[in-house]
């Protein structure tokens, strides 16, 4: 069977501009929220990304009538119907347990296959459960593929979350916005996707407060209508042009981004030594190795992202000294390590740490295990003396919106190829 990859020939010097799309992970519990909807919603500024068509495929399967131009989805869901959706399609991507929470609100029943996506080393969703259980659901899991999630009804409880958890928090609002009195969870996400999709659902007419703070509260309403809703930027994609042009650019321009956002990455850029000029939604960054070493430890927001450890890396080879990275969210989300060693990469990993040792890196055929791993390839790639060629884009489309198009924009020398 042809498999696209992408082939870059590394060591061009990159400039211009990049245009920043809307947050991948905002998108994939906006779009399952708007199940919740009662009338006519338009979302705009979404990622044009392979789980974006994924989700509005599964609206489909409940019979809500779509239509995906661009950047904007609109969404009628006066005929919608509670189905099984298809396993196939579920598994395919993580978000798909928004799917859960969404049903779960609006139909107080589901039966739902187990959520996919990267194999970022165990991935449970026990404080989804706990949530949905607080407010009253019965959930069985004896089968091994599905779920069935199904209440009498759906009451507002005080839930306090063992781990802070983006998804669980988004999937337990979803839920308890038509749950009946008030919810609370307490040690919840503080990311700026979950504030977004709390904006999202309050324009729905929801009412939901503290978001961006541990503590959201959850005031249940019987019926949500529509609106019009605007996907905040990604910052990760932000975050990952920054890192790209760290690495090779002369003078590259963001735009579409929150500055706030991505301070945990700047201020670590700064850190090793990079000039960034940065106003509230643009920046500007080149590159002047050699760089300080640097010390990485992920947290949830606004501690480092996880979703940059591995995009970061390439640079740390540009480093006088050696350079540690620990992820303490997904202590094994290191299979990019591997590829970046048949590179020439010093690089070495030891208990969630990963060393980083000066390396000059050369074209190899690599394979992206993950969506990241395949981000922190691409700026290996074009580090690298001669060509590279990534296996396995599939993940790396999933999340860029647009990326061959948009390094060839900087000058990059990047193609694809069917093998
Ligand atoms: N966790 C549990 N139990 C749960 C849920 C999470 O133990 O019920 C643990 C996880 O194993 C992990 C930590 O809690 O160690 C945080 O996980 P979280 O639930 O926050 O992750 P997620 O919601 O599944 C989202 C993003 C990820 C991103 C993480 C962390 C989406 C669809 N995914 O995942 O994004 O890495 O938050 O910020 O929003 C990516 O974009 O490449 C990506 C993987």
């Amino acid at each position: 069977m042809a498999e696209e990859v992408i082939k870059i020939k590394g060591g061009q010097r990159l400039n211009g501009k990049v245009q920043i799309s809307g947050a991948k992970n905002s998108a994939v519990a906006i779009i399952p929220a708007t199940i919740l909807a009662e009338q006519q919603v338009t979302i705009d500024g979404l990622p044009e990304i392979l789980d974006v068509e994924t989700l509005v495929s599964l609206l489909g399967d409940l019979n809500i009538k779509t239509s995906l131009k661009g950047d904007t989805l609109e969404v009628n869901p006066k005929e919608i119907e509670n189905v099984q959706l298809p396993n196939n399609k579920v598994e395919s991507l993580r978000a798909s347990y928004y799917m859960m929470g969404a049903m779960l609100g609006r139909f107080k029943k589901c039966v739902i296959g187990l959520p996919g996506g990267c194999p970022l080393g165990p991935r449970p969703i026990d404080q989804h459960i706990k949530g949905f259980k607080a407010l009253g659901a019965k959930i069985d899991e004896s089968s091994t593929s599905s779920m069935k999630i199904e209440a009498e009804e759906l009451k507002g409880a005080n839930i306090y979350l063992d781990v802070v958890s983006v998804g669980a928090t988004i999937n337990i609002m979803l839920a308890a916005v038509r749950a009946q009195g008030q919810t609370v969870i307490e040690n919840a996400a503080k990311e700026p996707e979950v504030v977004d999709v709390a904006n999202f659902l309050n324009s729905l007419g929801a009412k939901v407060s503290g978001a961006g703070t541990s503590s959201l509260k959850i005031t249940g309403v019987p019926e949500l209508g529509g609106s019009r809703h605007s996907v905040i930027p990604d910052r990760i994609e932000a975050g990952t042009y920054m890192c790209i042009a760290a690495a090779c650019g002369d003078n590259i321009e963001l735009n579409n981004i929150i500055a706030k956002h991505i301070d945990p990455l700047t201020v670590k850029l700064r850190e090793l030594g990079i000039d960034v000029d940065i106003d509230e939604d643009s920046v500007r960054i080149s590159s002047s190795e050699p760089y300080q070493s640097v010390h990485i430890k992920t947290l949830v927001y606004p501690g480092f992202a996880t979703d940059l450890q591995q995009p970061i890396t390439p640079l740390l080879f540009l480093a006088e000294g050696p350079s540690f990275v620990k992820d303490t969210i997904y202590p094994k989300r290191f299979k990019h390590v591997d590829e970046l060693r048949k590179m020439g990469a010093d690089i070495s990993v030891d208990q969630g740490t990963a060393t980083i040792k000066p390396s000059k890196l050369k074209g190899a055929e690599v394979y992206a295990s993950d969506l990241r791993a395949g981000a922190c390839l691409i700026v290996a790639a074009l580090l690298a003396e001669g060509v590279t060629t990534i296996h396995n884009v599939r993940h790396i489309y999933r999340g860029y919106s647009g990326i061959v198009e948009k390094l060839r924009e900087l000058g990059a020398d990047v193609w694809t190829e069917e093998v």
